[in-house]
């Protein structure tokens, strides 16, 4: 499949040789003059975006940073006349995969295009790969040893024996839809099917004929009988996603199924009886759309007959490496990688990093470090700055931003103290978390008298 390459560049010439060269090599290509009209293309999800520094209405930096926030996530590579060592690693900091200086070499260029190329289609294939063995998630399979996970892990095979509705709450990414299926796959109802509606992402309009379905005629574009999704689940589990966003009128006919186990398809007359055990989602809280009236409360006390709490990661201990050697198990069979471990100071800061996205989170951070680099361990430089820089670390009991009146060098020896404290005093590993060498971190616990013992 031919790859969409976007242009962003105000000099036409520049534009029309890449326009020109790029057709040849095979790419489907799209122009921008400015960082408005690239933006505005970016909804043609666009592969690979050549984009220049210096834009006339904005500068390439913050289309940059906005790239990285649409879908589609393309690979970007920088081009600028005025390249600075700051300029180049602000821009790899934002995400550019590249960065080249103008004039550029043509086979430079080509060969950027080709790994970049290379890239995208391995992207393509583990995220295909992966979608298939997603299907199939046993409880074998739900990685965790931490005692949350255990505790989780054996209600949730409790409840599975069971047709108990389930309610099940966490945060984005700490594995609700992996439950979901492992409670299917462990109960009565696994030969039939598990059907998943995410009321998130179908549009309001349509959810409702999606859940329900509709006779023939029943709206003008009913042209012909359609099976609901609910229907569809007969025997089997419905896993109504993100239930939080369900509009408050489909609540109302959700609580009725649950009620009466029967539906109505819209048009239809007769009432079908459907037995499906129903498993619902969410990462939103319910009681508080409750109170703000977003959320039906009879509805809430349907589904929470049996609730399970799926616990962030930032609370199963040393799940965390776990997690993390799974994927780069999985991941280096997809992308013909040969990772072996993860270094002690990197596994320490991902101990440490509070992995606010959760399980989706480690899963990103191993396969961008996998698909981008050719190693055989994952030391501290590999780890995105977030982690690297400690600051997304959990701090317990201090408010998060407060302002403590403090001396700077009363600072950076607290700082070095609770390093030391993080490595066991380890003093190879604290000189290279704080990225000075072992000479600087011995000079300065001499002059606070503190002794340095190897
Ligand atoms: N315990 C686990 N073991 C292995 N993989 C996991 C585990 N938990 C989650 N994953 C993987 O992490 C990703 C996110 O999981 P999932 O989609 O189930 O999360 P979620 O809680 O439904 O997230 P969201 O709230 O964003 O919908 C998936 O790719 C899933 O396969
Ligand atoms: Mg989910």
């Amino acid at each position: 499949m031919a790859l969409t390459v976007l242009i962003v560049d105000d000099e036409e010439l520049i534009r029309y040789g890449l326009r020109e060269w790029l057709h040849e090599e095979g790419f489907n290509v799209l122009e921008a003059p400015d960082g408005a009209t690239a933006l505005n293309l970016a909804k043609e999800e666009p592969d690979i975006v050549l984009l220049d520094f210096k834009l006339p209405d904005m500068d390439g930096l913050t289309v940059l940073q906005e790239l990285k926030n649409r879908p589609g996530n393309p690979v970007i590579i920088m081009m600028t006349g005025y390249a600075t060592v700051e300029l180049a690693v602000d821009a790899m900091r934002y995400g550019a995969y590249h960065f080249l200086t103008k004039p550029w070499d043509q086979e430079d260029l080509a060969n950027r295009l080709q790994s970049a190329s290379e890239l995208i289609n391995l992207r393509i294939s583990s995220e295909e790969q992966r979608a298939k063995q997603n299907e199939s998630y046993s409880f074998d399979s739900v990685i965790g040893d931490s005692a949350a996970m255990r505790r989780i892990k054996s209600q949730a095979m409790k409840v599975a024996q069971t047709d108990a509705t389930i309610l099940l709450t966490g945060e984005t990414g700490t594995g609700k839809e992996v439950f979901a299926r492992a409670i299917h796959l462990a109960s009565r109802r696994q030969g039939n099917e598990f059907i998943a509606v995410n009321c998130a992402n179908i549009p309001d309009t349509l959810l409702e004929s999606e859940l329900f379905g509709y006779e023939q005629g029943a709206f003008t574009d009913a042209k012909k009988r359609k099976m609901g999704r609910i229907e569809r689940a007969h025997k089997g589990t419905l896993f109504l996603d993100e239930i939080g966003d369900m509009p408050l009128h489909l609540q109302a006919k959700i609580l009725r199924v649950l009620e009466n186990r029967e539906i109505e398809r819209l048009g239809g007359e007769k009432t079908i009886d459907v037995d499906v055990r129903v498993i619902a989602a969410t990462h939103q809280d319910l009681k508080k759309l409750i109170l703000e009236n977003r959320f039906r409360e009879d509805l809430f006390y349907r589904l929470n007959v049996v609730p399970l709490l799926i616990p962030p990661v930032r609370d199963r201990g040393d799940d965390v490496l776990l997690l993390a050697k799974h994927f780069i198990q999985v991941l280096n069979k997809l992308l013909s990688r040969n990772v072996k471990q993860i270094e002690p100071q990197a596994a320490l800061l991902m101990k440490a990093y509070s992995w606010p996205g959760n399980v989706r989170e480690i899963d990103n951070v191993i396969e961008r470090i996998l698909i981008l680099e050719d190693i055989g361990a994952i030391s501290v430089k590999n780890l995105p700055e977030e982690i690297r820089s400690g600051s997304g670390v959990a701090v317990k009991g201090k408010s998060n931003g407060g302002f403590r009146p403090i001396a700077l060098e009363d600072l950076e020896k607290e700082h070095i103290l609770a390093t030391l404290k993080f490595t066991n005093q380890h003093k190879k590993n604290a000189a290279d978390l704080l990225g000075i060498s072992r000479k600087t971190l011995k000079r300065k616990l001499d002059s606070w008298n503190i002794p340095y013992t190897e």
